[in-house]
């Protein structure tokens, strides 16, 4: 490595699948039609409400800094929010505003993870997780998770691999890649488990809103010694907004907050007036109204994928991904993806972005895209797929 560069960079990960982007540009501008299915986030625009707030806001000149814990109004909100959609009650003051969920994280972990610690987390999951970590100097245990347990941890493979260097445990539900959720009492047990092993639980909750048959619970109905990290990205629709919010037990209110003023000073504060819009209620009307085509997109993108040969081997039940194995056509899903896009344009994600568990069996598909986009790509997908024996 180049003299200079800190060592710890050898141990953070880029996205593998911005080589097929940076390639799906080139075609892009060579005049081909490339259907994205590698996007992470809904194809929906801002809402109007939530885009005339943020205008509004800029109009006003209303542009300063705000508290490092956020607008208050938005916080309340958030409060108000969990005891609409949960029947429970957070504290605002537990409640903080990030730049996102990315925000959110590198304030629970910057705050409670000691160099040389280790976080337990699903494999297959979210990349990132392991970068923050790395970050501040903690190492990541990949616990192998099938579909026999929905892709999630439980409570027996918390107990399993915690050892003496492990300080906590990252739980995502749904998942980013495979849209799985853990089931409540799956939920329940991990953060009880995790708590009395004197652990930190971070409850990744970023897509919920977007979970199609059951309903997602949050860590923060089984304990508020949870970190709950949450987003307007995904659900809300606000990805480039950077707007997210943290909520964290009592005894970090304090040390977060030192920690916010430092490393951010506060959240855009015209991403904080837009998403105070979110909460009215012909908002949410409208983000259940996308929520229920995202789940009809899931119904026809499993189906074709199935017809396709893919196996899916856990079904989705929210965010809007499928993590599909590839094993009958391959055992090198980014020469696969790579392939595929050259020869037809359509851009997926390779499972090595989601780490190191079987990952080149492994495609992750983005139903970002409408039903007639996605019916295109799966024609191409079938053509491409006509060099395989069948
Ligand atoms: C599981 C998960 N957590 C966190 C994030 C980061 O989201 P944000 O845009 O709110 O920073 C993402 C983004 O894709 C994600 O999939």
């Amino acid at each position: 490595m180049e003299p200079g560069i800190a060592t710890r960079m050898q141990y953070i990960s880029p996205f593998y699948v911005m080589e097929l982007l940076q390639l799906a540009k080139q075609l892009e501008r060579q005049g081909r039609d490339v259907i994205h299915m590698e996007i992470g986030e809904p194809d929906f625009p801002t809402p109007k409400g939530v885009l005339e707030a943020g205008r509004q806001c800029l109009h006003d000149g209303q542009i300063k800094y705000t508290a490092a814990t956020g607008l208050q109004p938005l916080r309340e909100a958030i409060g108000q929010y969990y005891f609409d959609r949960y029947r429970i009650q957070v504290a605002v003051e537990r409640i903080f505003i990030t730049p996102g969920a990315t925000g959110a994280f590198l304030l629970a972990l910057g705050s409670s993870l000691n160099p040389g610690e280790e976080i337990i987390m699903a494999d297959p999951c979210y990349p990132c997780n392991n970068n923050f970590v790395r970050l501040f100097g903690g190492t990541t245990q990949y616990v192998k998770a099938t579909a026999e347990t929905n892709f999630q941890l439980n409570a027996e493979l918390i107990r399993h691999h915690w050892n003496e260097h492990s300080k906590g445990v990252v739980v995502a539900s749904p998942s980013n890649p495979t849209g799985t959720l853990i089931s409540p009492d799956d939920l329940k047990q991990s953060v009880e488990q995790t708590l009395a092993l004197k652990g930190c639980f971070y409850s990744d909750e970023i897509y919920h809103g977007l979970v199609y048959k059951d309903k997602a619970v949050s860590a923060l109905q089984f304990s508020d010694k949870a970190f709950v990290i949450n987003s307007f990205s995904k659900f809300f629709g606000m990805t480039g907004w950077r707007v997210g919010w943290l909520v964290v037990p009592e005894a970090f209110i304090d040390p977060v907050e030192k920690l916010a003023q430092n490393i951010f000073i506060s959240t855009p504060t015209q991403s904080q007036y837009a998403a105070l819009a979110c909460f009215s209620r012909e908002n949410l009307e409208e983000l259940d109204r996308r929520a229920a085509v995202f789940a009809e997109r899931k119904d026809y993108l499993y189906k074709r994928l199935i017809e396709l040969g893919f196996e899916v081997e856990a079904e989705p039940q929210g965010a809007f991904y499928i993590y599909a194995n590839c094993s009958r056509y391959t055992d090198d899903t980014f020469k696969f993806a790579k392939d595929l896009l050259l020869a037809e344009a359509v851009a997926v994600t390779p499972g090595k972005d989601f780490g190191h568990n079987r990952e080149n069996l492994y495609i992750r598909f983005a139903y970002t895209a409408s039903v007639d986009r996605m019916s295109a790509a799966l024609d191409r997908l079938e053509q491409f797929l006509c060099q395989y024996p069948k």
